[in-house]
């Protein structure tokens, strides 16, 4: 992209290398209650994303992911996954891209389509397990 930086910010760089609450080894690894599976219409990237929801009180009590997904998508979800555990379901159906966005102090414009991935498979998660 002309008249931008090739660069990813620190934070973006920082969740690349150590991904927050990724899924290492198969889904039986996670004692989860919902799955959701998207795939990146741009791309043609997906996503899966775990969750394990507290009954009591609504909330997501932990989460795991896995991706053949780009830095980018590696990093959004890693910072997708810290913001929305412990909110409630309603609330981390409102994490939109630029919450992730501003977390991770700005993605390059040219790769924000990457940062949709992770919340649209948490959304999945969470309609599948309302059904
Ligand atoms: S290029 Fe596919 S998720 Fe980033």
């Amino acid at each position: 992209m002309e008249g931008e930086d090739w660069i990813y910010p620190e934070k973006v760089k920082e969740h690349f290398i150590n991904p927050r609450n990724f899924l290492f080894g198969d889904e039986s690894q996670f004692d989860f209650d919902a799955v959701g599976q998207v795939g990146n219409p741009i791309c043609g990237d997906q996503m899966k994303m775990y969750i394990q929801v507290d009954k009591k009180t609504d909330t997501i009590k932990d989460v795991r992911w896995k991706t053949y997904g780009c830095a980018s998508a590696i990093a959004s979800t890693s910072a997708l996954s810290e913001l929305a555990k412990g909110k409630t379901l309603d609330e981390a159906l409102k994490i939109s891209a630029k919450d992730i966005d501003d977390y991770l102090g700005n993605l390059p414009k040219h790769k924000f389509h990457c940062s949709v991935l992770g919340h649209e498979a948490l959304k999945e998660a969470i309609e599948n397990y309302r059904k």
